[in-house]
């Protein structure tokens, strides 16, 4: 270790992540520092509650009330944001920290996804200041340095994941349990698997404030969460997964940014994807991201995405890069040279889509659908007609490649059908 100065660190937030973070840093110091090639010493704290026990030994740390007065304090060289949301106490700190040319570690994705372009660009234009956040994207996967760093000489096609663990823990369980969505938040909720406001995990916007990020440094662009195309879980049927896994296919939450001919698509929806393929085997909580360039191919981590020690081991590796003096641009790319957002461009969405329609069971039904898919474009790969009792006999279409646009047309035209006896529904199916 050199004689230099130990990196004083002040941590804002001591809930789940700041926590952890605090408990390494503390009973791991020596190990990490080493790596660090400097003493790290966690010089201040602030949390809302000073009296809550925080599993560790908070004795000899100075205490502030206002994270933001934390932020700009002359005593700490780096400032860590565990608080969280993209706006209020948690925005208001980061800017001060960077205002007072520090570097600034956050778990926050949506403070990032929110307001990533103008952050960066004062962590960018500001001396002494960097913003770092490998924490935001997947918890403990090292997605954001495997993009940023280790793959910065590939021309990046395509981002893709399954980014909310909580999400893929209720479709796993309505898989194996046959369970309705609701039952399944119900005891996702009750074991501490999903908040009691589950609208940010299960309607889809947590998965893709990571996708955004993500698509932001694999295609050097200005971060565009409003571009992102969002879908939750909330409206999976136990039936179609059943219908699903007859074709070898789960359902996931999947976020996809790729480059297509017109422009970066960014969508997160649940899609049909093979059992076998690398984010249809995942189950659980775990995440997964896989990311394709024109020189590596593809290469798939999986792990926790959330978590105090998952999530603290990547807010500790972005301790050991300021320590070492490693900041590059936030995005992988200088800010201003980042290409500009593009939100508001509409991309074609092509691909094979799953299509389950209720129908009356009588002759001449299924001819009837086959005609409203042709009237629209749209030819059928497979088909299948599953058991049933009572009148309404469930089939589901697999198509060849097509326009969602053509698949919207055909559900309301099958929708019209005097034979149908529910809506149909439609998704994309994604081979790998
Ligand atoms: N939990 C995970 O697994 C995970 C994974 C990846 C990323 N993240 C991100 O990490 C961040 C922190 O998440 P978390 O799960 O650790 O949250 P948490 O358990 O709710 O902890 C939040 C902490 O912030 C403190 N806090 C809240 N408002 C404050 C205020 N006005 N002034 C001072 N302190 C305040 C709380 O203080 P008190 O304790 O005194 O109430 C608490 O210590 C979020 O951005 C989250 O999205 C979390």
């Amino acid at each position: 270790m050199t004689g230099e100065e130990p990196l004083k660190i002040g941590i804002a937030g001591l809930g789940t992540v700041g926590s952890a973070t605090l408990g390494y840093l503390m009973h791991e110091n020596a190990r990490i520092a080493a790596r660090a090639g400097r003493a790290l010493k966690v010089d201040a704290i602030v949390a809302r509650d000073r009296t809550k026990d925080r599993g560790v030994d908070t004795a000899g740390l100075r205490w502030f009330d206002d994270p933001v007065a934390l932020a700009k304090d002359d005593g700490i060289d780096i400032f860590l944001e565990l608080i969280g949301g993209a706006d209020g106490v948690a925005k208001a700190a980061v800017e001060a920290a960077l205002t007072a040319g520090k570097p600034v570690v956050t778990a926050n994705k949506a403070l990032l996804a929110h307001h990533g372009a103008a952050l960066s660009k004062l962590a960018e234009e500001t001396p002494g200041a960097s913003l770092h956040y490998e924490a935001a994207v997947a918890g403990g996967i090292p997605a954001v340095k495997a993009l940023r760093e280790g793959l910065a000489g590939n021309g990046v096609t395509r981002v893709s994941g399954i980014l909310n663990g909580t999400c893929n823990y209720i479709l796993t369980e309505m898989e194996e349990t046959g369970a309705a969505f609701a039952d399944v938040l119900l005891d996702a909720q009750k074991l501490g698997y999903a908040e009691t406001d589950p609208t940010a995990d299960v309607g889809g916007f947590d998965a893709a404030h990571k996708l955004a990020i993500m698509a932001a440094i694999a295609f050097g662009r200005q971060i565009d969460f409003a571009g992102v195309e969002i879908e939750g879980i909330e409206n999976v049927s136990s039936e179609d997964i059943v219908a699903a896994g007859d074709m070898g296919y789960r359902i996931r939450l999947l976020g996809m940014a790729e480059r297509t001919a017109e422009g970066v698509s960014q969508r997160l929806r649940p899609c049909l994807t093979p059992i076998d393929s690398p984010l249809g085997a995942i189950e659980g909580v775990t995440n997964a991201v896989m990311l394709e360039g024109d020189a590596i191919g593809t290469t798939v981590l999986t792990g926790p995405g959330a978590g105090g020690g998952p999530t603290a081991s990547a807010v500790l590796a972005d301790i050991v890069d300021v320590a070492r003096g490693n900041t590059p641009p936030t995005f992988g790319i200088a800010c201003n040279d980042l290409a500009p957002a593009r939100s508001g461009l509409s991309i074609r969405d092509e691909g094979a889509f799953y299509l389950r329609v209720a129908l009356e069971d009588r002759p001449g039904t299924l001819a009837e659908v086959a005609a409203a898919l042709g009237e629209e474009g749209v030819s059928i790969h497979r088909m299948r007609q599953h058991e049933h009792t009572g009148n309404a006999a469930p089939v589901t279409i697999v198509t060849h490649t097509c326009d969602l646009a053509a698949i919207e047309k055909a559900k309301t035209r099958i929708a019209a059908l005097p034979a149908s006896v529910a809506p149909p529904v439609a998704m994309r199916i994604v081979e790998s």
